[in-house]
Protein backbone atom coordinates (compact mmCIF):
# COMPACT_ATOMS: atom_id res chain seq x y z
CA UNK A 1 0.00 0.00 0.00
CA UNK A 2 1.33 3.05 -0.57
CA UNK A 3 0.69 6.64 0.37
CA UNK A 4 1.51 9.19 -1.63
CA UNK A 5 2.53 12.99 -0.92
CA UNK A 6 2.96 16.66 -2.87
CA UNK A 7 6.75 17.34 -3.79
CA UNK A 8 7.92 20.51 -4.66
CA UNK A 9 9.56 20.47 -7.61
CA UNK A 10 9.83 21.09 -10.85
CA UNK A 11 10.63 17.74 -12.14
CA UNK A 12 7.90 15.44 -12.04
CA UNK A 13 9.86 12.55 -11.37
CA UNK A 14 13.11 12.23 -9.09
CA UNK A 15 15.66 10.97 -10.30
CA UNK A 16 15.80 8.48 -8.05
CA UNK A 17 12.09 7.20 -8.27
CA UNK A 18 11.25 4.35 -10.91
CA UNK A 19 7.67 3.81 -11.79
CA UNK A 20 7.12 0.06 -13.48
CA UNK A 21 5.12 -0.04 -15.96
CA UNK A 22 1.45 -2.57 -15.45
CA UNK A 23 0.54 -5.31 -16.72
CA UNK A 24 -2.74 -6.33 -18.80
CA UNK A 25 -5.21 -4.79 -16.31
CA UNK A 26 -8.11 -3.21 -16.82
CA UNK A 27 -8.71 -0.15 -14.83
CA UNK A 28 -11.86 2.37 -14.41
CA UNK A 29 -12.11 5.57 -13.01
CA UNK A 30 -14.94 7.61 -11.21
CA UNK A 31 -14.28 11.63 -11.24
CA UNK A 32 -16.08 14.01 -9.66
CA UNK A 33 -13.87 17.01 -11.24
CA UNK A 34 -12.83 17.46 -14.78
CA UNK A 35 -9.03 18.35 -13.66
CA UNK A 36 -9.10 14.46 -12.59
CA UNK A 37 -11.33 13.43 -15.88
CA UNK A 38 -8.33 15.31 -18.01
CA UNK A 39 -5.42 13.64 -15.46
CA UNK A 40 -6.77 10.09 -15.47
CA UNK A 41 -7.76 10.33 -18.91
CA UNK A 42 -3.89 11.07 -20.09
CA UNK A 43 -2.36 8.59 -17.79
CA UNK A 44 -4.03 6.14 -19.76
CA UNK A 45 -1.41 7.56 -22.38
CA UNK A 46 1.32 6.88 -20.75
CA UNK A 47 4.00 4.31 -21.81
CA UNK A 48 3.39 2.74 -18.45
CA UNK A 49 -0.23 2.56 -19.08
CA UNK A 50 0.29 1.17 -22.44
CA UNK A 51 -1.08 -2.28 -21.94
CA UNK A 52 -3.27 -1.27 -19.17
CA UNK A 53 -7.46 -0.85 -20.54
CA UNK A 54 -8.06 2.20 -18.98
CA UNK A 55 -11.42 3.72 -19.11
CA UNK A 56 -12.61 6.95 -16.63
CA UNK A 57 -16.24 8.38 -16.38
CA UNK A 58 -17.45 11.16 -14.36
CA UNK A 59 -19.54 10.67 -10.93
CA UNK A 60 -17.39 9.65 -8.43
CA UNK A 61 -18.79 6.78 -5.58
CA UNK A 62 -22.44 6.78 -6.49
CA UNK A 63 -21.73 6.22 -10.48
CA UNK A 64 -19.24 3.63 -9.45
CA UNK A 65 -21.53 1.58 -7.25
CA UNK A 66 -24.27 2.09 -9.60
CA UNK A 67 -22.58 0.60 -12.21
CA UNK A 68 -20.97 -2.68 -10.38
CA UNK A 69 -24.28 -3.78 -9.32
CA UNK A 70 -24.89 -5.38 -12.43
CA UNK A 71 -21.01 -6.02 -13.45
CA UNK A 72 -18.37 -7.27 -12.64
CA UNK A 73 -15.69 -5.25 -11.20
CA UNK A 74 -12.12 -5.04 -12.87
CA UNK A 75 -8.44 -5.17 -11.61
CA UNK A 76 -8.14 -1.32 -10.14
CA UNK A 77 -10.92 1.29 -9.62
CA UNK A 78 -9.96 4.33 -9.31
CA UNK A 79 -12.51 6.58 -7.03
CA UNK A 80 -12.26 10.23 -6.84
CA UNK A 81 -14.15 11.77 -3.69
CA UNK A 82 -15.55 15.15 -3.21
CA UNK A 83 -15.23 15.54 -0.06
CA UNK A 84 -19.24 16.38 0.23
CA UNK A 85 -20.40 12.71 1.14
CA UNK A 86 -18.90 10.77 3.74
CA UNK A 87 -16.10 8.38 1.98
CA UNK A 88 -16.55 5.46 4.97
CA UNK A 89 -19.71 5.16 4.12
CA UNK A 90 -19.41 5.21 0.52
CA UNK A 91 -16.54 2.78 0.44
CA UNK A 92 -18.67 0.18 2.74
CA UNK A 93 -21.23 0.60 -0.03
CA UNK A 94 -18.36 -0.24 -2.78
CA UNK A 95 -17.21 -2.91 -1.03
CA UNK A 96 -20.50 -4.87 -1.23
CA UNK A 97 -20.47 -4.59 -4.97
CA UNK A 98 -16.88 -5.09 -5.25
CA UNK A 99 -15.30 -8.14 -6.26
CA UNK A 100 -12.50 -9.34 -4.29
CA UNK A 101 -9.00 -9.25 -5.71
CA UNK A 102 -10.59 -5.54 -7.15
CA UNK A 103 -7.81 -3.14 -6.53
CA UNK A 104 -8.54 0.39 -4.98
CA UNK A 105 -7.46 3.94 -5.53
CA UNK A 106 -8.71 7.02 -3.73
CA UNK A 107 -8.45 10.24 -5.45
CA UNK A 108 -9.02 11.88 -2.05
CA UNK A 109 -10.29 15.70 -1.69
CA UNK A 110 -8.47 17.85 1.48
CA UNK A 111 -11.99 18.34 3.15
CA UNK A 112 -11.84 14.24 3.75
CA UNK A 113 -11.96 13.73 7.48
CA UNK A 114 -11.77 9.99 7.21
CA UNK A 115 -8.84 8.92 8.96
CA UNK A 116 -6.17 6.91 6.77
CA UNK A 117 -6.46 3.82 9.01
CA UNK A 118 -10.06 3.52 8.35
CA UNK A 119 -9.83 3.78 4.39
CA UNK A 120 -7.16 0.89 4.62
CA UNK A 121 -9.33 -0.95 6.67
CA UNK A 122 -12.08 -0.53 3.93
CA UNK A 123 -10.28 -2.30 1.52
CA UNK A 124 -8.07 1.11 -0.16
CA UNK A 125 -4.93 0.39 -1.61
CA UNK A 126 -3.76 3.58 -2.51
CA UNK A 127 -4.95 7.53 -1.64
CA UNK A 128 -3.92 10.43 -3.31
CA UNK A 129 -4.90 13.56 -2.32
CA UNK A 130 -6.26 15.87 -4.93
CA UNK A 131 -5.78 17.69 -7.15
CA UNK A 132 -3.83 15.18 -9.23
CA UNK A 133 -1.61 15.29 -11.86
CA UNK A 134 -1.36 13.22 -14.65
CA UNK A 135 2.00 11.08 -13.23
CA UNK A 136 0.21 10.81 -9.86
CA UNK A 137 -2.05 8.93 -11.38
CA UNK A 138 0.18 7.06 -13.29
CA UNK A 139 2.57 6.30 -10.30
CA UNK A 140 -0.25 5.45 -8.02
CA UNK A 141 -1.95 2.81 -10.68
CA UNK A 142 1.68 1.52 -11.41
CA UNK A 143 2.37 0.70 -7.28
CA UNK A 144 -0.15 -1.28 -6.99
CA UNK A 145 1.77 -4.03 -9.23
CA UNK A 146 5.07 -3.34 -8.96
CA UNK A 147 5.97 -2.63 -5.01
CA UNK A 148 3.28 -5.01 -3.63
CA UNK A 149 4.55 -7.78 -4.77
CA UNK A 150 8.12 -7.94 -4.89
CA UNK A 151 9.07 -8.41 -8.63
CA UNK A 152 12.51 -6.95 -9.77
CA UNK A 153 11.70 -4.32 -12.27
CA UNK A 154 14.67 -3.42 -14.22
CA UNK A 155 14.81 -0.44 -15.45
CA UNK A 156 15.56 0.28 -18.75
CA UNK A 157 18.42 2.63 -20.11
CA UNK A 158 18.27 2.93 -23.98
CA UNK A 159 21.84 5.04 -25.62
CA UNK A 160 21.44 5.68 -29.43
CA UNK A 161 23.58 7.90 -31.27
CA UNK A 162 22.23 10.79 -33.32
CA UNK A 163 24.22 9.44 -36.16
CA UNK A 164 25.91 6.83 -36.86
CA UNK A 165 29.73 5.87 -36.02
CA UNK A 166 29.37 8.70 -32.69
CA UNK A 167 30.40 6.27 -30.39
CA UNK A 168 26.98 5.67 -28.85
CA UNK A 169 27.57 1.63 -28.11
CA UNK A 170 31.23 2.65 -26.76
CA UNK A 171 28.99 4.84 -24.24
CA UNK A 172 26.66 2.25 -23.63
CA UNK A 173 28.94 -0.46 -22.88
CA UNK A 174 30.96 1.56 -20.73
CA UNK A 175 28.19 2.71 -18.68
CA UNK A 176 26.44 -0.18 -17.96
CA UNK A 177 30.13 -2.38 -17.07
CA UNK A 178 30.62 0.95 -14.86
CA UNK A 179 27.23 0.41 -13.04
CA UNK A 180 27.75 -3.16 -12.59
CA UNK A 181 30.74 -2.99 -11.14
CA UNK A 182 30.76 0.27 -9.19
CA UNK A 183 27.32 0.42 -8.07
CA UNK A 184 27.10 -3.54 -7.80
CA UNK A 185 24.24 -3.83 -9.63
CA UNK A 186 23.19 -6.71 -11.64
CA UNK A 187 23.11 -5.18 -15.38
CA UNK A 188 22.29 -6.82 -18.79
CA UNK A 189 23.40 -4.94 -22.31
CA UNK A 190 21.52 -5.58 -25.11
CA UNK A 191 22.95 -5.23 -28.24
CA UNK A 192 20.01 -4.60 -30.68
CA UNK A 193 22.25 -3.80 -33.94
CA UNK A 194 22.36 -7.28 -34.89
CA UNK A 195 24.08 -6.90 -37.99
CA UNK A 196 26.85 -4.90 -36.75
CA UNK A 197 26.75 -4.72 -33.14
CA UNK A 198 30.41 -4.46 -31.70
CA UNK A 199 29.88 -5.25 -27.76
CA UNK A 200 30.53 -8.86 -28.10
CA UNK A 201 34.53 -7.64 -29.18
CA UNK A 202 34.04 -4.37 -26.86
CA UNK A 203 33.36 -7.16 -23.96
CA UNK A 204 36.35 -9.65 -25.62
CA UNK A 205 33.00 -12.44 -25.35
CA UNK A 206 33.60 -15.50 -27.85
CA UNK A 207 30.38 -15.05 -30.45
CA UNK A 208 27.12 -16.22 -29.30
CA UNK A 209 23.65 -15.38 -30.89
CA UNK A 210 22.04 -14.14 -27.86
CA UNK A 211 19.30 -11.06 -29.02
CA UNK A 212 19.19 -12.88 -32.65
CA UNK A 213 17.90 -16.28 -30.47
CA UNK A 214 15.65 -14.60 -28.14
CA UNK A 215 13.65 -12.13 -30.85
CA UNK A 216 13.25 -14.89 -33.36
CA UNK A 217 12.77 -17.89 -31.17
CA UNK A 218 8.69 -19.52 -32.01
CA UNK A 219 7.81 -19.27 -28.25
CA UNK A 220 7.46 -16.67 -25.31
CA UNK A 221 10.91 -15.94 -24.43
CA UNK A 222 11.11 -16.56 -20.53
CA UNK A 223 13.31 -16.25 -18.26
CA UNK A 224 15.36 -19.74 -18.66
CA UNK A 225 15.53 -19.08 -22.08
CA UNK A 226 17.33 -16.15 -21.48
CA UNK A 227 19.70 -16.98 -18.82
CA UNK A 228 20.74 -19.47 -21.60
CA UNK A 229 21.13 -16.89 -23.56
CA UNK A 230 22.88 -14.12 -21.57
CA UNK A 231 27.31 -14.30 -22.03
CA UNK A 232 28.63 -13.69 -18.51
CA UNK A 233 30.93 -10.76 -19.01
CA UNK A 234 32.25 -9.44 -15.61
CA UNK A 235 30.61 -11.15 -12.11
CA UNK A 236 27.64 -8.39 -12.27
CA UNK A 237 27.34 -7.61 -15.83
CA UNK A 238 25.84 -9.65 -18.99
CA UNK A 239 25.63 -9.67 -22.76
CA UNK A 240 22.93 -10.37 -25.19
CA UNK A 241 25.18 -10.04 -27.99
CA UNK A 242 24.25 -10.04 -31.78
CA UNK A 243 24.82 -12.52 -33.84
CA UNK A 244 27.10 -9.45 -36.79
CA UNK A 245 26.84 -11.56 -39.22
CA UNK A 246 24.74 -11.14 -42.84
CA UNK A 247 23.43 -14.17 -43.29
CA UNK A 248 20.05 -12.46 -42.89
CA UNK A 249 18.67 -9.71 -42.90
CA UNK A 250 16.86 -8.26 -39.25
CA UNK A 251 13.22 -6.56 -40.46
CA UNK A 252 11.16 -6.50 -37.53
CA UNK A 253 7.88 -5.09 -36.48
CA UNK A 254 7.49 -2.45 -34.00
CA UNK A 255 6.29 -4.83 -30.85
CA UNK A 256 9.10 -7.76 -32.10
CA UNK A 257 11.29 -6.85 -28.64
CA UNK A 258 8.70 -6.35 -25.79
CA UNK A 259 8.44 -9.90 -24.73
CA UNK A 260 12.33 -10.13 -24.45
CA UNK A 261 12.40 -6.50 -22.93
CA UNK A 262 9.38 -7.95 -20.22
CA UNK A 263 11.26 -10.78 -19.49
CA UNK A 264 14.78 -9.78 -18.57
CA UNK A 265 13.38 -6.89 -16.77
CA UNK A 266 11.41 -9.20 -14.08
CA UNK A 267 15.10 -10.14 -13.45
CA UNK A 268 17.94 -7.74 -14.10
CA UNK A 269 17.81 -4.31 -12.08
CA UNK A 270 19.31 -2.92 -15.15
CA UNK A 271 19.34 -3.00 -18.58
CA UNK A 272 21.22 -1.31 -21.21
CA UNK A 273 20.08 -1.25 -24.54
CA UNK A 274 22.77 -0.46 -27.44
CA UNK A 275 20.32 1.00 -30.02
CA UNK A 276 21.82 1.08 -33.83
CA UNK A 277 21.34 4.64 -35.01
CA UNK A 278 18.27 4.08 -37.44
CA UNK A 279 14.79 5.43 -37.22
CA UNK A 280 12.15 2.19 -37.19
CA UNK A 281 9.15 1.32 -35.66
CA UNK A 282 10.96 -1.03 -33.45
CA UNK A 283 13.90 1.45 -32.68
CA UNK A 284 11.70 4.43 -31.58
CA UNK A 285 9.17 1.65 -29.14
CA UNK A 286 12.68 0.92 -27.77
CA UNK A 287 13.29 4.37 -27.18
CA UNK A 288 10.08 5.89 -25.82
CA UNK A 289 9.74 2.99 -23.67
CA UNK A 290 12.66 3.82 -21.66
CA UNK A 291 13.37 4.79 -18.27
CA UNK A 292 16.02 7.09 -19.42
CA UNK A 293 17.26 7.65 -23.06
CA UNK A 294 20.96 8.73 -23.68
CA UNK A 295 21.32 10.61 -26.95
CA UNK A 296 25.18 10.49 -27.68
CA UNK A 297 26.23 13.26 -30.53
CA UNK A 298 29.24 14.91 -32.03
CA UNK A 299 29.46 18.46 -31.70
CA UNK A 300 28.70 19.27 -35.69
CA UNK A 301 25.98 20.22 -37.64
CA UNK A 302 24.44 16.99 -38.64
CA UNK A 303 24.60 16.22 -34.85
CA UNK A 304 23.13 19.50 -34.02
CA UNK A 305 20.32 19.12 -36.15
CA UNK A 306 19.45 14.88 -34.96
CA UNK A 307 19.73 15.80 -31.85
CA UNK A 308 17.09 18.45 -31.71
CA UNK A 309 14.67 16.58 -33.77
CA UNK A 310 15.18 13.45 -31.72
CA UNK A 311 14.63 15.30 -28.54
CA UNK A 312 11.65 16.58 -29.24
CA UNK A 313 9.85 13.54 -30.85
CA UNK A 314 10.63 11.67 -27.98
CA UNK A 315 9.88 14.39 -25.05
CA UNK A 316 6.57 14.64 -27.09
CA UNK A 317 5.85 10.96 -26.80
CA UNK A 318 6.91 10.85 -23.29
CA UNK A 319 4.92 13.64 -22.09
CA UNK A 320 5.20 12.66 -18.33
CA UNK A 321 8.80 11.31 -18.38
CA UNK A 322 12.25 13.52 -17.28
CA UNK A 323 13.16 14.96 -21.18
CA UNK A 324 15.76 12.46 -23.35
CA UNK A 325 19.51 13.39 -21.85
CA UNK A 326 22.45 13.57 -24.59
CA UNK A 327 26.21 13.18 -24.10
CA UNK A 328 28.99 14.92 -26.32
CA UNK A 329 31.20 12.43 -27.73
CA UNK A 330 34.80 12.87 -29.24
CA UNK A 331 34.95 16.66 -28.32
CA UNK A 332 37.66 18.65 -29.13
CA UNK A 333 39.35 16.38 -32.17
CA UNK A 334 42.39 18.07 -33.73
CA UNK A 335 41.74 20.43 -36.79
CA UNK A 336 38.19 20.25 -36.51
CA UNK A 337 36.08 22.88 -36.81
CA UNK A 338 33.46 21.65 -34.16
CA UNK A 339 30.27 23.56 -32.37
CA UNK A 340 30.90 24.40 -29.04
CA UNK A 341 29.16 22.76 -26.26
CA UNK A 342 27.96 25.89 -25.06
CA UNK A 343 26.20 27.03 -28.28
CA UNK A 344 25.16 22.78 -28.53
CA UNK A 345 23.45 22.98 -24.91
CA UNK A 346 21.71 26.11 -25.83
CA UNK A 347 19.95 24.68 -29.10
CA UNK A 348 18.83 21.83 -26.98
CA UNK A 349 17.87 24.10 -24.01
CA UNK A 350 19.69 21.41 -21.70
CA UNK A 351 22.77 20.16 -20.33
CA UNK A 352 24.93 17.96 -21.74
CA UNK A 353 24.79 14.66 -18.90
CA UNK A 354 28.43 14.57 -20.10
CA UNK A 355 30.96 16.12 -22.44
CA UNK A 356 33.85 13.05 -23.82
CA UNK A 357 36.95 14.22 -25.12
CA UNK A 358 38.40 12.74 -28.48
CA UNK A 359 41.39 10.47 -27.52
CA UNK A 360 42.08 8.34 -30.35
CA UNK A 361 45.29 5.98 -28.25
CA UNK A 362 42.82 5.50 -25.66
CA UNK A 363 39.51 4.42 -27.03
CA UNK A 364 41.40 2.26 -29.69
CA UNK A 365 43.87 0.71 -27.27
CA UNK A 366 40.20 -0.31 -25.34
CA UNK A 367 38.59 -1.56 -28.53
CA UNK A 368 41.29 -3.50 -30.02
CA UNK A 369 42.05 -5.28 -26.28
CA UNK A 370 38.35 -6.21 -25.97
CA UNK A 371 38.74 -3.71 -22.11
CA UNK A 372 36.49 -1.44 -21.10
CA UNK A 373 38.30 2.69 -20.66
CA UNK A 374 38.67 1.94 -16.91
CA UNK A 375 40.73 -0.85 -17.60
CA UNK A 376 43.22 0.58 -19.91
CA UNK A 377 43.10 3.79 -17.42
CA UNK A 378 41.66 3.52 -14.37
CA UNK A 379 42.31 7.13 -12.91
CA UNK A 380 41.78 9.00 -16.39
CA UNK A 381 39.19 11.86 -16.41
CA UNK A 382 37.09 9.92 -18.82
CA UNK A 383 36.73 6.72 -16.54
CA UNK A 384 35.76 9.53 -14.31
CA UNK A 385 32.87 11.19 -16.51
CA UNK A 386 31.53 7.37 -17.26
CA UNK A 387 31.14 6.88 -13.67
CA UNK A 388 29.21 9.89 -13.35
CA UNK A 389 26.71 8.66 -16.04
CA UNK A 390 26.58 5.67 -14.33
CA UNK A 391 25.33 7.13 -11.05
CA UNK A 392 23.14 9.30 -13.02
CA UNK A 393 21.83 7.08 -15.05
CA UNK A 394 20.72 4.23 -12.72
CA UNK A 395 19.26 6.54 -10.50
CA UNK A 396 22.27 7.26 -7.62
CA UNK A 397 22.16 10.79 -6.95
CA UNK A 398 23.59 13.94 -9.35
CA UNK A 399 25.94 13.93 -11.87
CA UNK A 400 28.95 15.30 -9.91
CA UNK A 401 32.03 17.43 -11.27
CA UNK A 402 34.12 15.49 -13.05
CA UNK A 403 37.50 17.15 -11.32
CA UNK A 404 37.63 18.89 -8.54
CA UNK A 405 38.93 22.06 -8.25
CA UNK A 406 42.00 22.82 -5.58
CA UNK A 407 39.18 25.40 -4.31
CA UNK A 408 36.38 23.18 -4.28
CA UNK A 409 36.95 22.52 0.05
CA UNK A 410 37.00 26.57 0.66
CA UNK A 411 34.43 27.28 -1.29
CA UNK A 412 32.06 24.34 0.04
CA UNK A 413 33.43 25.77 3.75
CA UNK A 414 32.07 29.15 2.86
CA UNK A 415 28.84 28.20 1.24
CA UNK A 416 28.17 25.41 3.34
CA UNK A 417 27.07 21.90 2.74
CA UNK A 418 25.19 22.02 -0.61
CA UNK A 419 23.08 19.08 -1.98
CA UNK A 420 19.83 17.99 -2.79
CA UNK A 421 17.54 16.90 -0.05
CA UNK A 422 17.45 13.07 -0.69
CA UNK A 423 14.13 11.25 -2.46
CA UNK A 424 11.33 10.78 0.24
CA UNK A 425 11.17 7.75 -0.13
CA UNK A 426 7.99 5.92 -0.61
CA UNK A 427 6.92 3.00 1.28
CA UNK A 428 5.35 -0.59 0.03
CA UNK A 429 3.48 -2.66 2.67
N1 LIG B 1 35.73 9.80 -27.32
C1 LIG B 1 36.26 9.06 -28.29
N2 LIG B 1 37.50 9.34 -28.77
C2 LIG B 1 38.04 8.60 -29.75
N3 LIG B 1 37.45 7.57 -30.33
C3 LIG B 1 36.21 7.23 -29.91
C4 LIG B 1 35.55 7.95 -28.86
N4 LIG B 1 34.35 7.38 -28.65
C5 LIG B 1 34.25 6.34 -29.51
N5 LIG B 1 35.36 6.25 -30.26
C6 LIG B 1 35.63 5.28 -31.34
O1 LIG B 1 34.71 5.57 -32.38
C7 LIG B 1 34.42 4.38 -33.09
C8 LIG B 1 32.90 4.24 -33.20
O2 LIG B 1 32.38 3.94 -31.94
P1 LIG B 1 31.04 3.11 -31.75
O3 LIG B 1 31.07 1.84 -32.48
O4 LIG B 1 30.81 3.06 -30.26
O5 LIG B 1 30.00 4.12 -32.41
P2 LIG B 1 28.46 3.92 -32.72
O6 LIG B 1 27.84 5.25 -32.61
O7 LIG B 1 27.91 2.84 -31.88
O8 LIG B 1 28.55 3.44 -34.24
P3 LIG B 1 27.45 2.67 -35.11
O9 LIG B 1 26.65 3.74 -35.75
O10 LIG B 1 28.27 1.87 -36.07
O11 LIG B 1 26.66 1.82 -34.19
C9 LIG B 1 35.05 3.24 -32.33
O12 LIG B 1 36.26 2.88 -32.98
C10 LIG B 1 35.35 3.83 -30.96
O13 LIG B 1 36.49 3.26 -30.35
MG1 LIG C 1 26.80 1.14 -32.35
Amino acid sequence: MTRLHDEDSDDPLHPEEHIAPVPRISVQAFCETEQTLAAVTAAGQDRRLAKAHLTAKDGGLAAAIEVYESMPTPNVIVIESDGTRDILEGLDDLAGVCDPGTRVVVIGNPNDTAPYRELVRRGVNDYVVGPVETLDVVRSICSLFSASEAIITGRVIAVVGAKGGVGASTVAHNVAWTIARDLSLDSVVIDLDLAFGTAGLDYNQDPVQGIANAVLSQDRPDTALMERLLAKCTERLSLLASPASLDRVYDFGAEAFDAVFDTLRMTTPCIVLDVPHQWSGWTRRALVNADDIVIVAEPDLANLRNTKNMLSVLKAARPNDRPPLYCLNQVGMHKRAEIDVKAFAKTMESQPIAVIPFDSKLFSTAANNGQMIAEVAKNHRTTALFQNMANRLAGRGEVKKPKRSLLEPLLKKLKGRSGRPSAPHRKAS
